[in-house]
């Protein structure tokens, strides 16, 4: 398996790749893979002739410098998991410097607001962050495909907006949430749980399915002022937010309409790592 860490010898083997006419799948992640990372990976080895997977901690999109510093790094483990996926895949471990090149900062986007709510309020300069280091890590890839998680579903809007407009030649694919067993939907901060807290957390998941049931017959409104209460002396898990939002404007529902898409987001802590989670409603 061929792992690249600079830009310059990644090109050529683009150059080569692109000489072929060959369909390009990029699976852009920050490493700690688990099987929600390699499902994604699995879609783009179906529909693409090579597949590209990044691994880089961006530090432009951390607004918390214990979470960065804490954000697991397991290069090692990552490339055994994709290995035994297919020796074919090719990797991208860039470091700080070769995606910065010493201006570690991000840049100012517009998303037509997508960046201003739930995960944009919370969490300052955050989709900036993920804006410049995707933007980047297209340019440098050049891919005809990019897979993206519902698990992060304010992300994978904001990418498809960027795209959008940027004017930049990739196809956005969007993949399904991989949980565990219990529900709870796998992140890599999962494994910075206490035995205490991963019993927890599949609370989460299924607050959000009682969440989705009484969507049904009830107002966001009402739902939401349940959830609240659900999670109101909590002794593990303390509610950042619980939103019912239109999937296309990630503006919060006041009333609902007929044909419009509607989606719960949520955000928890369990002690100081920050879960998120969302359930399409109709
Ligand atoms: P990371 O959190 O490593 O996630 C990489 C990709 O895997 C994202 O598209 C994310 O939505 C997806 N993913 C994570 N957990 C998942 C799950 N349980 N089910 C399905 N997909 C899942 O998201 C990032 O990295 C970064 O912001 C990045 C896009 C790489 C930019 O730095």
């Amino acid at each position: 398996m061929e792992v690249f860490s600079d830009s310059e010898q990644i090109n050529e083997v683009i150059e080569a790749i692109k000489a072929q006419h060959l369909k390009i799948g990029f699976v852009p992640t920050m490493g700690a893979l688990h099987e929600g990372h390699l499902a994604l990976v699995k879609k783009a080895l179906l529909n693409n002739d090579k597949v590209f997977v990044s691994i880089f901690v961006n530090p432009t999109q951390f607004n918390n410098v214990n979470d960065l510093k804490t954000y697991p790094r397991t290069l090692e483990d990552d490339l055994k998991l994709l290995e035994a996926i297919s020796s074919e895949i090719l990797i991208f471990a860039p470091s700080v410097d070769a995606i910065y090149k010493g201006n570690t900062k991000s840049r100012k986007f517009n998303f037509d607001g997508l960046e201003l709510e739930m995960e944009g309020k919370f969490r300052a300069g955050h989709f900036d962050g993920v804006g410049t280091v995707v933007k980047r890590l297209f340019e440098i890839i050049q891919p005809d495909n990019a897979y993206f998680g519902e698990k992060d579903f304010q992300q994978l809007q904001i990418i498809k907006k960027l795209v959008d407009n940027y004017n930049i030649p990739v196809n956005v694919v969007g993949c399904d949430i991989y949980r565990e067993r219990n529900g709870l939907a796998m992140s890599s901060r999962n494994t910075r749980l206490t035995d205490e807290q991963k019993n927890a957390a599949p609370f989460i998941y299924k607050t959000l399915k009682a969440a989705k049931e009484q969507f049904g017959t009830k107002s966001a409104d009402k739902v939401t002022k349940w959830v609240t209460m659900q999670f109101k002396n909590h002794p593990q898990l303390k509610l950042e937010y619980f939103i019912i939002a239109d999937v296309d404007t990630l503006k919060t529902v006041k009333r609902k309409s007929k044909n419009k898409v509607y989606r719960a987001f949520i955000a928890v802590y369990a002690g100081d790592i920050r879960l998120i989670d969302n359930i399409a409603l109709n």
